[in-house]
């Protein structure tokens, strides 16, 4: 197969040329019965094609060319990193030594793992806990895959370790919000799995659903802000009460809203509008409809699921028929009919969660400590 150009000299106005000579001698040795024109012309002309001349290899003609190409040639050979050269039907038509030690399972293009490859791709390829960035460029003139393998597991374990710090900070920040107002560590990790699995019914990716689960915890961070005597107020809130605990969305947004980390900002996104309502009466701002943000609208299917089904400062727990009762009549009222569909639909999944994540109360914990044994989950 022919990959490498190093020998070749003759550029490419240069191969033209010569093929309209080697057109023009060959067709003057035919009509005048010049013979000796045709194998000059047809030499000529093979010249052209390979684009490599001997004469100018004997004068040096080009030579700044050749030596270009001499070296490209090489270039892939002696690169530290596995490169491989596929042709168009995926098979292997040259790889360096070094991809044949670390990639031995690489025969096919295919076996990267991807189906399609436009003109240029990057993919990214596991192997022994490490990862690895395939950069895949189709060279039209080879007819040829080139592939240049680099190892990337620093980076991404760089990057994941960032991830799985903004991830403790948001738990850890949803948590204060919830104990502020003397709820439980589960409440939030519920809403953050409700919320997850809400996502995805919806159709969401799973990437965008993950960042709803991390995120979704902090929905009442501005709480940090309320005072305690409204928050944990037993009985109803005055109307003055009600409308200082309504600043926790505005308060969550305000110290969300200047971050430019992605989870941070869907923290925003929630912390803002889980109080809207589908019909445009909820609060801060009264949107309505699809102006509040997907991840509102979810959150707050999943956050008030779980609240009535929670024991509160200012009530008891809810019974599942009363709560599901509610979810229908609030539906299109405070919810996305579309969400409130996919909730009862799928209605077992979230009782799963739900049972997985039960609240503990802080005698049986007590206990537990005491006797050095598992709490009994209530
Ligand atoms: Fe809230
Ligand atoms: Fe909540």
């Amino acid at each position: 197969m022919y990959f490498f150009n190093d020998k070749e000299n003759v550029n490419l106005i240069d191969a033209f040329i010569r093929a309209v000579v080697a057109t023009t001698l060959f067709y003057i040795g035919i009509t005048q019965e010049q013979v000796l024109l045709v194998p000059i012309s047809a030499f000529l002309l093979f010249t052209a094609v390979s684009r490599s001349c001997i004469t100018y290899s004997l004068f040096g003609i080009n030579k700044s060319m050749l030596k270009l190409n001499y070296y490209l040639n090489f270039l892939p050979k002696y690169n530290p990193s596995p490169v491989f050269i596929f042709t168009a039907e995926g098979k292997i038509g040259f790889q360096n030594r070094i991809s044949k030690e670390l990639l031995p399972e690489i025969k096919t293009i295919n076996d990267f793992g991807c189906r399609n490859y436009t003109q240029m791709s990057h993919i990214q390829y596991q192997k022994n806990n490490l990862t690895y960035q395939v950069n895949i460029k189709y060279v039209t003139q080879m007819n040829a895959f080139f592939t240049y393998v680099t190892d990337i597991s620093t980076v991404v374990n760089l990057q994941n370790e960032i991830e799985d710090t903004q991830i403790e900070i948001v738990d850890l920040m949803g948590m204060i919000g919830e104990t502020r107002s003397k709820e439980t560590g589960n409440h939030v990790k519920r809403v953050a799995e409700y919320s997850k699995l809400l996502a995805l019914k919806l159709g969401l990716s799973e990437r965008e659903a993950e960042m709803i689960r991390v995120a979704s915890p902090m929905h009442d961070i501005g709480k940090v802000g309320i005072p305690d005597a409204i928050l944990n107020k037993p009985g109803k809130l005055t109307y003055e009460e009600f409308e200082i605990m309504k600043m926790h969305a505005e308060l969550g947004y305000d110290l969300l809203k200047y971050s430019t980390r992605d989870i941070l900002k869907v923290a925003a996104i929630v912390a803002h509008q889980h109080h809207e309502k589908y019909n445009g009466k909820g609060y801060p701002r009264g949107l309505k409809g699809e102006d509040i943000h997907i991840y509102g609208r979810i959150t707050s299917v999943a956050d008030v699921f779980d609240a009535l089904g929670s024991e509160r400062v200012y009530k008891k727990a809810w019974e599942l028929d009363r709560i599901l009762t509610y979810l229908k009549e609030e539906r299109g009222v405070s919810f996305d009919p579309k969400i409130i569909d996919l909730f009862l639909e799928n209605l077992e999944e979230f009782l799963v969660i739900r049972d997985r994540y039960q609240d503990v109360s802080e005698k049986d914990l007590l206990n537990a400590l005491l006797e050095e044994k598992e709490p009994v989950l209530s």
